[in-house]
């Protein structure tokens, strides 16, 4: 699984987190930036992470800034993306299960090491249902 990661200064301290996990577990992944806590721009990073998802360049993204908002805000905008501002394991496990959600948005100022860990852990582990009533949900979302 290639996942594209991308954040904001405030989203930075937990993606570098989240870089260390993902690579103690063998997952490929880019990150798109921000490389420092110098303040920027979140859309600037959401778009270009949320765009290489819709095109299936990355199976995921992952997205982080302060309070995770922004960068939901952003990449919901970009068609073929359904992101999730995942503050527990239940919302990360039903995004997907449910929502079929290709990006995870995480609040860097808000979420613990072990919390936002346990949060990408069970995201990326758990498999959208394919049942038809959230296949319909789906589709009307898209039309
Ligand atoms: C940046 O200060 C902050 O607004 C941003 O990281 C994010 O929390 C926005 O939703």
């Amino acid at each position: 699984m290639k996942i594209a990661l991308g954040s904001d200064h405030g989203g930075y301290k937990l993606k570098e987190i989240i870089k260390k996990y993902l690579q103690h577990k063998q997952l490929e992944f880019v990150d798109f930036g921000t490389d420092s806590l110098q303040s920027v721009d979140y859309p600037d990073f959401a778009f270009p992470v949320a765009e290489a998802v819709a095109k299936g360049e990355f199976e995921k993204g992952i997205l982080f800034c302060g309070s995770g908002v922004g960068v939901t805000i952003t990449a919901n905008k970009v068609p073929g993306i359904r992101a999730v501002n995942a503050y527990d394991t239940y919302t990360a496990k039903q995004s997907r299960q449910h929502g079929d959600c290709n990006v995870l948005c995480l609040g860097g100022r808000r979420l613990s090491k072990a919390k936002a860990t346990k949060i990408v852990a069970t995201w990326l582990r758990t498999d959208f249902s394919g049942d038809e009533r959230h296949l319909r949900r789906l589709k009307k979302i898209e039309r």
